[in-house]
């Protein structure tokens, strides 16, 4: 599938010059929504800007394991259950590692080569030939040209075919595309990976070991309640007090939920369920959430199988 990036109708769209090469395309292209600041590289430093700029509460072991591993030319893998902020995080980081706003590439199966390292535009292939003037670089490609860092999420759900080929470009730090007889080499540090991915999601394909002995895997799992209580205070964003006993009993049944229900409750679940709550006594005109907003929340946040309201009901008397 082809999407024409920066073009408009049959002709060449603004900005657009015969001669641009992919280096300027890629700035032309990218550019705009690539934030530019100076890279973060100290743990400590990196926890509190998470913390402050991104609101993300992550504990300064796992952000050291990230930047060893980086430095040792390794790409991580984020490993857990839903919900657990992995992919939020790997943005953040990648993207203060590098001093630029990180690329995310959501996968697929269908995902190939075309969609993350280039391909042609149609029209301008047809009048111009297959070379660099018809060629649109896509963001694998742009990550390594910009020394940006790339979030590839949930790489379960991509092919084996896909994998190797990201596995091909991270260990040679390069890329070749034949079409254009060019190869693009990376010339910074700020080009790192990190995969995401959730085991435990049906449906999804078995990592290969030629994978696995190439990244290093960092574990996720559901924070205690008191960095869950951190995480809410830190994220819910109106301005209604949510009662601290209130916020226990919230912690007490997404606990027990990930006991005993199928569907298990991340934190951003929590999260979702305390903003919602808030806004609703918003709504009901008080200043602070009472147990039935949370009650009437959880109906439209915690009820997620068919089947299984009554476990999260039983939970909701019990706990609340
Ligand atoms: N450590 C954390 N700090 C702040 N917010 C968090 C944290 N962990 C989870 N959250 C909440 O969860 C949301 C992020 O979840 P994210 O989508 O990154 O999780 P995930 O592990 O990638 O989930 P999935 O497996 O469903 O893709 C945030 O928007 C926030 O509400
Ligand atoms: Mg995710």
């Amino acid at each position: 599938m082809v999407e024409p990036v920066g073009l408009t109708g049959e002709g060449l769209g603004a900005g657009e010059e015969v001669g641009e090469t992919v280096e300027e395309k890629v700035k032309r292209i990218y550019g705009g929504v690539v934030e530019v600041r100076e890279p973060v590289r100290n743990p400590r430093e990196m926890v509190r800007l998470l913390r402050s700029e991104y609101r993300l509460v992550v504990d300064e072991r796992l952000v050291s394991l990230v930047v060893a591993a980086f430095l040792a030319g390794r790409p991580v893998l984020f490993e857990g259950p839903p919900g657990t902020g992995k992919t939020e995080i790997g943005e953040a980081i990648l993207s203060l590692w590098a001093g630029k706003t990180a690329f995310v590439i959501p996968c697929s199966s269908g995902y190939d080569e075309y969609r993350v390292i280039g391909d042609f535009h149609p029209l301008m292939a047809m009048r111009l030939g297959f070379n660099e003037k018809s060629f649109i670089p896509r963001p694998l490609l742009a990550a390594l040209i910009l020394d940006a860092g790339v979030l590839v999420d949930e790489i379960r759900r991509s092919s084996e075919e896909f994998q190797n080929l990201l596995l091909d470009v991270i260990d040679k730090r390069r890329i070749i595309v034949p079409e254009i007889k060019r190869v693009f080499r990376a010339r910074g540090i700020g080009f790192q990976f990190i995969f995401t991915s959730n085991p435990e999601d049906i449906a999804q394909g078995e990592l290969s070991d030629a994978f696995l002995r190439r990244v290093v895997r960092v574990r996720f799992d559901y924070p205690p309640p008191s960095v869950e209580r951190e995480i809410v205070r830190l994220r819910l964003d109106v301005d209604v007090e949510l009662p601290d006993e209130l916020l226990s009993a919230m912690l007490r049944v997404v606990g027990e939920l990930r006991r005993r229900a199928v569907y298990k409750p991340g934190p951003a679940d929590t999260v979702l369920w305390a903003r919602i709550a808030a806004r609703l006594a918003r709504l009901r005109g008080d200043s602070r959430v009472t147990r039935r907003d949370l009650i009437d929340a959880a109906s439209i946040v915690l009820y997620k199988r068919v089947g299984e309201e009554d476990v999260v009901d039983a939970v909701l008397e019990e706990q609340l």
